[in-house]
Order: C-alpha cells, then structure tokens, then sequence
C-alpha cells in the first residue's frame, strides 16, 4: 500500500494532555492505513522530490488544521417517520413525558419503525449519516430500540450494518431493547425485562450485530433493578455496557452502571456532585448530550465542575433521534456545549475524539493522532481549533481520511 505524507499542517493531536496538543508546521506520514510518525516538516523522513521512489502521495495542508476523525459516540440514527408533530405539540405547552405518557414519544417510533422494510429504514438514515460525515465523522454508534422485539430491533441493527458497509464508516452498533415498554407489554415491564435479558438479546447477538448494549434508566422507561438485570445479561454474554441516566430525574442509574464498570454514562444532568466521584473510580465516561438538553429547553446543567475535578473524560454526542435531539451536526454539538453547558473548545474537541473513543472502547486504535493509530483524520480549512466551536452553520471541512484512505478529495489543498 502506498504511503500518504501531509505536510505544513497545524496538528490537533489530542493526545494524553488535556490539551490538544497542538503541533505548528507539522508532518504527518501514514502507511498502511495508520499513522506512521509525526514530526516536523523540515524532519520529514520522505519528501516530495523522492516520492517516485518512495511510492508517496504528498499533500501539502499550507498551515491548515487537522485534527482526528470525529467520532459521534451516542445516536439513535436509524428509525422509521419523524416527529415533527410532537415538536408542535410541544410548543403548545404538552411536556416531552405527557406526550410519552400518552402513547406518543419512542412508542411512536417504534410503530413507524416496527412498520418500515429494511430497505426504507436504510434508505432514510443513509442521508442523516452523510450529514453527519460531511463534517469530518469517520466513526459512529448507532442505537437499537425503536424495534422492541426480537425481530424489530435485529432489523434495526442490520440496517446499522448496512450503513457502515455502503459508506465505508466505522459503526458500532449498540442493543438497546430496554429503550421504552412497548405497548404489548404495558404494566408487564418486569416480563419486557425477561423478554429481553433471555430472548432478544441472544438473539441479536448470535447475529453477531451487538457491540455493546445501552439500558434506559430513567421513571418513563426501566428501574435501576431493571437495568441491573439486562446488564447481567449482557456480561453474560461477555457485551461491554452503557446507560442511559439522570437525564430527567436522579434514580441512581448512572451510579449502579458505573459500579458495574460501564464505558459510560450518557445525560446525566440531574447526577449529584457527590455520585461524581463514583464514575471517576471506575473509569467510566460521561457522555453529555446538549443536543437533547436544548430540544427538551432542560434547565438542569450536568455536573460539570465535579466531573472535571474528579478528572472523568468527558464525552460529547449527538443523540441524533427523531424526538429529544433531531441533530445531525458534530459541530453544532460542540458550540452547544460550550454555549450551553459552558464547556471550553478544548473539552468539546477532546469530548467528540479521544474521549468518544474511550466511551465506545476504542481509544487504543482511534480519537487521537499518534503513531499507531488508525488513519483516520479531517483537514479543515481554519487554523486554530476554537475556530470548530466558535461558529455556527459553517462547515470547514476539506477533506476527511479513513483508516488511511481519502473520503473526499483534498479540495482546497495543494497536492
Ligand atoms: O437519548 N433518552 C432516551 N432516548 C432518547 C430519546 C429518544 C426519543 O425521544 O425518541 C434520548 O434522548
Ligand atoms: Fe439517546
């Protein structure tokens, strides 16, 4: 395989600091699909007069930024409809949880999905993943749980499947059958349970569609002894796990996931200071969603000041999904942290790189630039990182690489 070396790039490296460990004028050599070395362009060890001979393509970023490829660590990407109409209900005054109590909510998407081919689920998620690779995303994680059943939510995961597969973009794909109680099981939620620990999520997993499985903790979905039951299962079955917790009330959710040594948990708003100390003892991300927390006009702030005196990596996603976040933008995400959670630029980076990576178990081989690591990098046209917060509706992206390979040609840059 040929060898790729850019060069005259202002590297974001995020690397173990908690910076983001930027390098000006810097090279960076790839081959076979991971990063080779990093340095300075005047040590480069290939150079464009002997790339004949070195077989090297040489791009010369002309002071741009690169950072890592973007890794968007919580969606609910692929689901049937829309809820366009609960977005109006709720600016006639219903709440998100009466329109849930009501039969609308994630039931309602699960009867659109529940009634979608495989074919439709795909066709309408594929643009809302372009979206969101047209700013630089080269890995994403995709929910299940708007199929509520063994075949529902198995189609689901494969149509998560087929998107990494026809866009050549890292998934990984999350079981999350203890989203919502489907109607079926109304006032069953402990038999739901059993369904799921010993049915559904076997099922998926002999499919071998399951990377990790997400419980949703919280009075409008499972208890924490619910979700304590489907975590057994998952570790039975050897699944790394996660939660959703504290995301309208406080029910102990995320501490009970963290003890159980979840890669993270995901809201968290309404955590207490004092559980803070919890998720950093077991390594557990906290992974904050401003994307809900804005749709939702939530008034509770997550934990910020413990967690970053606790030292927790915090991560930052999406949420993309038809009801609490219809968000398909990495970049929005991040000024919305910063604007609304009063993150810094550096956090919301490292939060949708190297700390998305660890929150999804892959910081070993993605999230930051070092030599080792896969390929996968964005060349932005802007020469400082803030400038990816600071701005809202611009898209700066030139050029994106994945595990080694361009996605986009490198418009803009001088090869
Ligand atoms: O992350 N909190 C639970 N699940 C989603 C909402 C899904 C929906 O409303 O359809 C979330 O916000
Ligand atoms: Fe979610």
């Amino acid at each position: 395989m040929s060898q790729t070396l850019l060069t005259n790039a202002t590297l974001a490296c995020i690397d173990d600091s908690s910076g983001y460990g930027l390098r000006e004028n810097a090279a960076l050599l790839v081959d076979g699909g991971r990063i080779a070395w990093i340095g300075s362009t005047r040590d480069c060890p290939v150079s464009s007069a002997n790339t004949a001979i070195n077989d090297v393509e040489v791009y010369d970023c002309a002071g741009k930024l690169v950072t890592p490829g973007l890794i968007d660590c919580h969606t609910h990407l692929v689901y049937g409809g829309d809820r366009a109409d609960e977005f109006e209900r709720r600016l006639e005054g219903a709440s998100y949880a009466e329109i849930a109590a009501n039969g609308g909510g994630i039931v309602a998407t699960v009867m659109a999905t529940r009634a979608a081919t495989v074919e439709q689920l795909f066709e309408q998620a594929l643009p809302r993943a372009r979206q969101l690779m047209s700013e630089g995303l080269t890995t994403v994680e995709i929910k299940s749980g708007y199929g509520l059943d063994s075949t529902n939510e198995i189609k689901m995961l494969r149509v998560a499947a087929m998107i990494e597969n026809e866009l050549g973009l890292r998934v990984v794909k999350t079981f999350l059958g203890a989203h919502a109680l489907p109607p079926e099981y109304a006032d069953r939620s402990d038999d739901y349970i059993d369904l799921v620990c010993n049915e559904m999520l076997p099922a998926a997993h002999a499919e071998g569609l399951v990377d990790a499985v997400d419980v949703f903790i919280e009075s409008i979905a499972f208890s924490v002894e619910q979700g304590e039951r489907v975590f057994a299962a998952a570790q039975r079955l050897g699944l790394p796990i996660k939660a959703h917790a504290e995301q309208l009330s406080d029910l102990g959710g995320a501490v009970m996931a963290a003890t159980h040594g979840a890669q993270s948990v995901d809201h968290i708003e309404y955590l207490g200071n004092k559980d803070v100390a919890l998720l950093a003892q077991n390594d557990c991300v906290a992974v904050l969603l401003p994307g809900a927390f804005y749709v939702l006009r939530e008034q509770q702030l997550p934990p910020l000041g413990a967690l970053r005196e606790q030292n927790v990596a915090i991560a930052l996603a999406s949420d993309s999904n038809p009801g609490s976040s219809p968000l398909h933008s990495l970049l929005l995400t991040m000024n919305m942290a910063c604007t609304l959670f009063r993150m810094t630029p550096t956090e919301a980076l490292r939060g949708i790189t190297i700390n998305a990576a660890r929150a999804l178990g892959l910081a070993q081989q993605i999230g930051s630039l070092e030599p080792g690591k896969l390929a996968d990098l964005v060349v932005w046209n802007v020469d400082r990182p803030a400038m990816l917060s600071y701005r809202i509706g611009m898209n700066p992206c030139v050029a994106v690489m994945q595990a080694g390979h361009w996605r986009k040609s490198g418009q803009g840059m001088s090869a």
